[in-house]
């Protein structure tokens, strides 16, 4: 990215902003069309909303996206509104032309884009929601403009439900309202949070709905939400959350560049963040697999599980007392129960123990489903990165030749992978995009 005098400037606001994937989305446009435009994010706070965008109109911002908490007030400060934006009450994309500002709403249109890639339309549908909130009116308005028969709106406090029904069926007569059940509904939306990054699902009764239902979810995090493996093991068609955030992108670039990304850009945006497979780090004690999953969950708004942690949790106790108590051999079983149960996630990244890989069936198993990677690097970086570390057993006073001796040990195994990554020389957010990457050439 070569940035100069007539880069022009984009970016997102939004408080907190770092979780923001729209950087990763754009920027990858941005090169793939060769435009000089750069995309980053604004740390802005709760009531900075006016000060923001008169900055953005001083500064000659070009776009900038807008996500919580300050969609609502995005709407009310922009000097024109599409029909969107207007209907939603809310706008995610701001573009300034000449210092006026204008909202748009990529919201909606995205998630309509994304049922149209699955082969899904909103038009005749009886559609259910569930949620009443600000991403539950986009869906909302989504589905009702794109031709949906009926919409009911489902929510735990039936006031708000029938607040929001009433709002829209001014707009869109007879074909909204409140309701308690989704019964015979042929296309069912999830637009509350529940399932982000937790085991809750808002709904249960898939065998209640029509027949050939489409489930759908805008939670991304897991990719996979209980919510959405309920309605899969229904026998129903799902459909996440993650199209719906690159589709919105897809959307707010072509607005703000006025060129639009192309199908194959957007196909290729989406390989890159889908995980459709796993990524499952391996590689020896210290070689930075938590540092580097991090990033690259943090890279495709993916779930983030570090094996470790999963399993101090699952024993409640550290694992120096798991050793101590049980020895190796104890703590390698019970790192291959949480193999198993991981093993099976979609969409997440997973870094393993360094020592993971001693018993080949764990990464067999794990390759049926994920891409495993292995993290190479040189022994001088394994010795800084785990100096003074008390939590790992088995480089407690142990010598810089002893460790090189066990690294030597264990390299054939660790060559049970999918691709190798050379990390001596890169740091942790270097290596995830070397690794993303590659990953996306390979599927
Ligand atoms: C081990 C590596 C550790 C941890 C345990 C055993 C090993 O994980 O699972 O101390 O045998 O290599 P890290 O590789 O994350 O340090």
């Amino acid at each position: 990215m070569n940035i100069n005098a007539k880069t022009v400037p984009l970016g997102v606001v939004g408080w907190p902003v770092t979780h923001s994937i729209s950087p990763e989305l754009h920027n990858r446009l941005i090169e793939k069309l060769g435009l000089n435009y750069f995309y980053s994010a604004y740390p802005v706070q709760p009531g900075a909303m006016p000060r923001a965008l008169d900055g953005m109109r001083a500064l000659g911002i070009r776009g900038l996206n807008v996500t919580i908490p300050h969609k609502e007030e995005a709407f009310r400060l922009c000097d024109r509104l599409d029909a969107y934006a207007a209907g939603i009450g809310a706008v995610n994309t701001v573009v300034n032309e000449n210092g006026c500002l204008r909202g748009y709403n990529t919201d909606a249109p995205g998630f309509i884009a994304c049922l149209r890639r699955e082969g899904v339309s909103a038009a005749g549908k009886k559609a259910a929601l569930l949620g009443a909130g600000g991403a539950a009116r986009a869906v909302a308005v989504g589905l009702l403009q794109n031709g949906a028969a009926e919409l009911r709106i489902i929510n735990r406090t039936r006031e708000r439900a029938e607040r929001l029904a009433s709002e829209l069926a001014a707009r869109f007569p007879g074909r909204v309202r409140a309701a308690a059940n989704a019964d015979g509904a042929d296309l069912l939306v999830n637009a509350t949070s529940v399932g982000m990054k937790n085991s809750e699902t808002p709904f249960a009764d898939f065998d209640r709905l029509g027949e050939g239902c489409v489930v759908c979810d805008i939670v991304y995090c897991p990719r996979e939400t209980v919510f959405l493996r309920g309605a899969r093991e229904a026998g129903l068609k799902t459909v996440g959350g993650i199209g719906m955030l690159v589709y919105q992108a897809a959307l707010a670039f072509e607005l703000f560049t006025g060129m639009a990304p192309g199908e194959e850009a957007v196909e290729e945006l989406l390989r890159r963040v889908e995980l459709k497979r796993s990524v499952a780090l391996t590689g020896f004690m210290g070689c930075g697999k938590s540092a580097v999953g991090r990033e690259l969950a943090q890279m495709c708004a993916a779930e983030f599980i570090d094996c470790d942690d999963y399993i101090v949790k699952k024993a409640g106790k550290p694992i120096p007392e798991i050793f101590a108590e049980v020895g190796e051999a104890g703590f390698r079983d019970m790192e291959s129960r949480c193999i198993a149960e991981l093993a099976g996630r979609s969409g997440a990244v997973i870094a393993l123990g360094g020592g993971a890989v001693l018993r080949r069936e764990n990464i067999d198993l794990l390759r049926e489903n994920c891409r495993v990677v292995r993290i190479k690097t040189d022994v001088g970086k394994v010795l800084r990165n785990t100096a003074g570390d008390r939590s790992r057993p088995l480089l407690r006073g142990k010598t810089p030749e002893q460790v090189a001796e066990l690294m030597a040990l264990r390299e054939p195994y660790y060559q049970n992978c999918d691709l190798t990554v050379d990390a001596s020389k890169t740091d942790p957010r270097e290596t995830a995009c070397i690794i993303l990457d590659k990953i996306a050439e390979m599927s």
